[in-house]
């Protein structure tokens, strides 16, 4: 058995990487830059998903992919994702792989907007593939309040359009955790798992949680949609990019990532992390908080 892992340097690679060296699993890492990816301390094959023969060249020997790549982009078009995925999807056919998982996210769908549409995408390409597969479909994620995807003012205070809409955030190394028994076995074969984490919260109770393990307080401020729309535009953001992300956060206001699965149990027979154990775990990371601001 021999495992590439792609996106090894973001927030759930890093953590599949670290479970499957502790497992003893053999992997390589699809790494664009190893100088950065040294921290990785595992085997690294160096290739870009702009760049086909770099995959071709890292699946040789290979017989199962994790496939992981950035989130939506302000670009027009399709989604970048769309290609890069789909191009490692078809170098894995030739090179005679056999089993993919993949990370997509809760509510892919085709038609959705941004992340949604573009991994429906994906999806349909690898079922229509002949591989094996199983599809990771998460919540949002914790590390989304540490890595600068959550919006904050330059005073710390957290920014959105949520209002008391609750989101069951996961934590990636719960969902790397799936990756690894998925990856490591032949269990879930043609099956998709919507992970969340084990609570179901809303932004003033993550506000709170923040406070606690900061020792400071950090207060939830809740935006009319409008306003975080023109936000985002003000930052340089295309207008339809700006009105597609306000749209879905009227969705979660609305509680569409409000439940909570057993997945995560499931899979890994442990409990899903909590937002206060994510916290707690991620001391380091909180000193450079807050990660970047909209103010
Ligand atoms: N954020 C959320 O709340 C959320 C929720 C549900 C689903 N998702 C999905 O989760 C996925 C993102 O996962 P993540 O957060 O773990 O990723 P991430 O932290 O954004 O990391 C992206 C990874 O892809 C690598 N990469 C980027 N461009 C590349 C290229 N051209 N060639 C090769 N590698 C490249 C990056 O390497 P470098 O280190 O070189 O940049 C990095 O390892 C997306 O598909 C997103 O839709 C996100």
């Amino acid at each position: 058995m021999m495992i590439l892992v792609t996106g090894a340097t973001g927030s759930i690679g890093r953590h599949l990487v670290r479970l499957l060296r502790q497992q003893d699993k053999p992997f390589r890492a699809f790494v664009r830059d190893p100088d950065r990816a040294r921290e990785l301390d595992c085997d690294l094959v160096v290739g870009d998903f702009g760049d086909p023969d770099s995959i071709a060249a890292a699946l040789s020997g290979v017989d199962r992919v994790f496939l992981c790549s950035p989130g939506a982009q302000p670009t027009p078009g399709s989604q970048p994702m769309v290609a890069q995925q789909t191009t490692v999807i078809d170098a894995a056919v030739r090179a005679g792989v056999r089993r993919i998982v993949k990370v997509s996210v809760w509510g892919a769908r085709p038609g959705g907007l941004l992340a949604e549409g573009a991994h429906a995408e994906i999806e349909a390409r690898l079922d229509a593939s002949g591989l094996d597969w199983s599809i990771l479909q998460p919540s949002g994620f914790m590390q989304n309040f540490l890595t600068g995807t959550g919006a904050f003012t330059s005073g710390g205070d957290l920014l959105g359009a949520y209002g008391q809409g609750r989101v069951s955030y996961i934590d990636c190394a719960d969902i790397a955790a799936c990756a690894a028994v998925l990856l490591s076995s032949d269990l879930g074969n043609g099956r998709r798992f919507v992970l969340t984490g084990p609570e179901a919260l809303t932004h003033a109770e993550i506000a709170a949680r923040l406070s606690e393990a900061l020792g400071r307080t950090v207060s939830y401020i809740d935006q009319p949609l409008s306003d975080f729309a023109d936000n985002l535009v003000a930052q340089g953001l295309p207008a339809q990019f700006a009105a597609d992300v306000a749209t879905l956060y009227a969705d979660v206001a609305d509680g569409s990532l409000a439940e909570t699965t057993s997945a995560v149990h499931d899979l890994t027979h442990r409990p899903a992390t909590t937002f206060a154990e994510f916290l707690s775990r991620e001391r380091d990371l909180l000193r450079q908080w807050p990660p970047r601001h909209y103010g």
